[in-house]
Parts: structure tokens; sequence; C-alpha cells
């Protein structure tokens, strides 16, 4: 182990950490991270999205150091400044909704779920939220306490919490993936109409809970069924949202206008920053009950709007389209390689691709072969990082190129051959837990 790791392991705390492998960084480019002896990786997490327009992205180097020159002080809770409020306008210009709308500008997703959560819970005057199994929206508040992915783990989950199964097309739990989503939608339905929820909170795709991707209009019917009952849907575009399925929106998908739109991740261009887009009348009460000091503040603020005008400007949810069929056909063209029986699926929508590790024998989930694959990728030059226990999650900026998305394929293709075939230090990686 190196002298930084080893550095961080003695003063860092381990609460706050997901490893996967002893990865070092000390500069980024575009898809790419250098590690401190100069060796080349290439990105396909993106910092879990939250490095969306890859590293050093131009619009965003000039929109902060332009910011952080001459700051007019530090958040927008007692003052306004033109780009907290440029951010908020930009966001209720790309984001589709009805009547009087508000952005609460906050720090990481997690924070905007929470405090779209809690609103909801005040303008219904209802404490029910209806959320799904393995799902992810936060790590702090009713955000976590909402979030199957912690409560599989044993965090308690929220007292009002009720948890919905989500559909997963490559696993169905009934006969059908169509009869889990009838399934589906008559227990939300029961819930909805018994006038206790105050919300429900969906992912368009499941991300952390193993990159599901519903079958289509699933989301379309459990709108129709929210709008019924009067209940706000909060859609959480922390992780899929802003260009990466090849869709500005991820809801798009199913031609959708949620109540409550949540943002985080790639808005802040590695940055801090996420947003809630929502009704007034839920997103402005009670006054001054989600106060975080530097929320709004100019850098993060001016990043934001950088990273909104690049996405829409460069036509970056097209080029996801486009680059995500690429890396996805050149995937599937591994079939029949060494190593790609332990493919079991290989689902996603543009730069949102999950690849399911299984037992050729029994479809069994593999989660030890994928904790050596991201560990042998690691080796070979890619960073890549599991979820859902087996599924490799390759979420790449959305700038990757042709070039990169080919380089990708021969890299995964290379490390699933090598796991499959027992080359990869079982002991090292157990030392990196992942989850
Ligand atoms: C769908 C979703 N919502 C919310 C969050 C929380 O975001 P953050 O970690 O920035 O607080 C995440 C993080 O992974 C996420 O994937």
């Amino acid at each position: 182990m190196s002298t930084l790791y080893a550095r961080d392991e003695a003063a860092v705390a381990g609460i706050e950490k997901l490893r996967f492998f002893p990865l070092e960084v000390v500069s980024g480019h575009g898809s790419t991270l250098v590690d401190p002896a100069g060796r080349e990786l290439l990105d396909l997490s993106a910092t879990w999205t939250a490095s969306g327009l890859g590293h050093g992205h131009p619009a965003i180097v000039e929109a902060v150091t332009r910011a952080v020159r001459d700051a007019p002080g530090s958040g927008g809770l007692s003052a306004v400044h033109p780009d907290s409020v440029g951010l908020a306008e930009d966001l209720l210009a790309l984001v589709p909704g009805d009547g009087e709308r508000r952005v609460y500008l906050g720090h990481a997703g997690s924070d905007a779920n929470d405090v779209a959560l809690r609103a909801c819970r005040h303008a219904t005057g209802r404490r029910t939220v209806l959320a799904f199994e393995h799902s992810y929206h936060g790590g702090v508040g009713v955000a976590m306490g909402v979030s199957g992915v912690h409560v599989d783990a044993g965090a308690p989950p929220d007292p009002d919490a009720v948890f919905l199964p989500y559909p997963n097309p490559f696993r169905p739990v009934g006969d059908s993936v169509e009869a889990d989503v009838t399934a589906c939608l008559e227990l939300a339905e029961g819930h909805l109409a018994g006038g206790s929820i105050a919300c429900l909170i969906v992912e368009p795709i499941l991300s952390d809970g193993g990159l599901i991707v519903p079958p289509d209009g699933f989301l379309a019917r459990l709108h129709g069924l929210c709008r019924r009952h009067g209940v706000p849907m909060i859609c959480d575009e922390v992780k899929m949202g802003l260009g990466r399925p090849g869709t500005l929106h991820a809801f798009d998908h199913d031609g959708i206008t949620p109540d409550i739109v949540t943002f985080g991740k790639v808005l802040g261009g590695g940055l801090p920053l996420s947003a809630a887009v929502g009704p007034a009348h839920i997103l402005d009460n009670p006054p001054a009950a989600a106060l975080l000091t530097t929320a709004g503040n100019p850098v993060c603020t001016a990043a934001g709007r950088a990273v909104l005008a690049t996405i829409v400007g460069e036509q970056l949810p097209e080029r996801a389209a486009a680059i995500g069929a690429l890396l996805a056909d050149g995937l599937r063209g591994l079939a029949g390689s060494p190593g790609a029986e332990r493919i079991g699926d290989i689902r996603g929508r543009g730069l949102a691709i999950g690849v399911e590790l299984v037992d050729p024998d029994s479809g069994e989930r593999d989660s030890r072969l994928a904790g050596q694959v991201v560990y042998r990728a690691w080796e070979l030059g890619a960073i890549v990082y599991y979820v859902g226990g087996n599924v490799l999650e390759i979420t790449p900026p959305l700038v990757l190129t042709e070039a990169e998305a080919g380089r990708a394929v021969e890299i995964l293709g290379a490390a699933i051959a090598d796991a499959a075939a027992g080359k990869v230090n079982a002991e090292e990686v157990a030392r990196y837990a992942g989850w």
C-alpha cells in the first residue's frame, strides 16, 4: 500500500468511504484520471456521475474561476446574487411543470431529497412516504430513512416509510415482469387511496439498487395513480438525470411531468450542488425550515449554470444516446469471448449501462466476481464500480469519445475474462469490501 493510501486510512473517517481498490488520483482531464505515478485511467464512473461533464471541462473552469475571484459572499441564505437566481430560473425553464414553481438550492442529492420529502409532509399534513425497495435517495435524514439500500444494510427505516417492489425485467419475482408491474401498482394504489400518503419518491432508473431499467410505461402508470389520488410524486433524477440516459431528463422516456424533480451530482460539475424543483405551495413552506449557510453560493451556482448551458449547448443528451449505444453494442459483442458466459444481462439507457455478472450454471448473482472484475479493470486501466451487489455500473462522463468507448469495451472484456479465469488475487480484493 502506498504512503498516500496509508495516510488516508490513518486520517479520514471510514464511515464516509466506499472503496473497491486502492485508487489514488492527483489530476484529471476529460474522461481520464491520473494517478500519482502518472498512469492514466479511463474513468467509467465519473465519480458516481458527479463528474458528468468530465474532469476540467473548460466551461466549468471558466465559470468557477470568474465566480471565485470576486465572489459576492458565500450563500443565498440572506442575500441574492445573479447566479443563484439565474440557476433557479434556468432550472425552471428546463424542467417541465405546471403552475407557480420554486427551486430549492442545496449541496447534495441527499439534502435536496430530504428537503423535498419534508416539504411534502408539511404541505399535505400526512406522514407516510411511499418509496421503493433497493432505492437510494441519500445518506442523511428522511432521505436516508426511505432509501431501501440503507435499510437493507441495517439502517433504521423511517418509521413512516412504506417500500414497494421495483419491477426488475431481468429477475421478475412473479410469473413475468408485467405481473410484477401490476402487483406493484396495485400495492401502490392501495396505499395511495388510503389518504395517509405525503408523497411517493422514485428513481426513474434504479441506480445503486442494480441499474434496473423498469418496463416502459411503469413510471407513467405510477404517476397516473399519484395524480388520481392527489399525491405528489418526487422523481429523483440525482444520478440518472441531465442528459445521461440520452434524454435531458430520465422521466422524459415515459413522457411524464413529475410534481417535484430533484437534481444533484452532475449539476455541480464536480462541485457540491443540488436542487429540488416543484410547486411553490410545497417548497415555500414553512419558511426558513431548510437552512444551509452556503447553499446557493456563487461558486457552485456559477458551475451549475455552466453545466446546464453545456449540456444543452453541446447536445450532450443526444451524444450520450449515440456513444451509449456504441458502448452497449460493443459489450454485447463480447458474447462468445472468454468469460462472457458470466455476463447475465446488459441493460441501460444512453451512458447509464449495467452489466450483471452471474454464475453461469445457476444464474445467481455473482458478487464475488463483481468485486474481482472492478479490481482487475483498475489494474488494467479503467475505473468502474458495481451496484446491487453484482452489476457493473458504467456511467462515464458524457463527453466520452468513440475511441474511449472502444477502449472501455476492451478493458472490461479483459477484466471479466481474467476474473472468470481466476487470475485476480481474491485476498487482495477482499481488503476493499465495496458494499
Ligand atoms: C438516485 C440518487 N439520489 C440521491 C443520491 C444522494 O446524492 P448525494 O450522495 O450527492 O447526497 C444518490 C447518490 O448516489 C443517488 O444515486
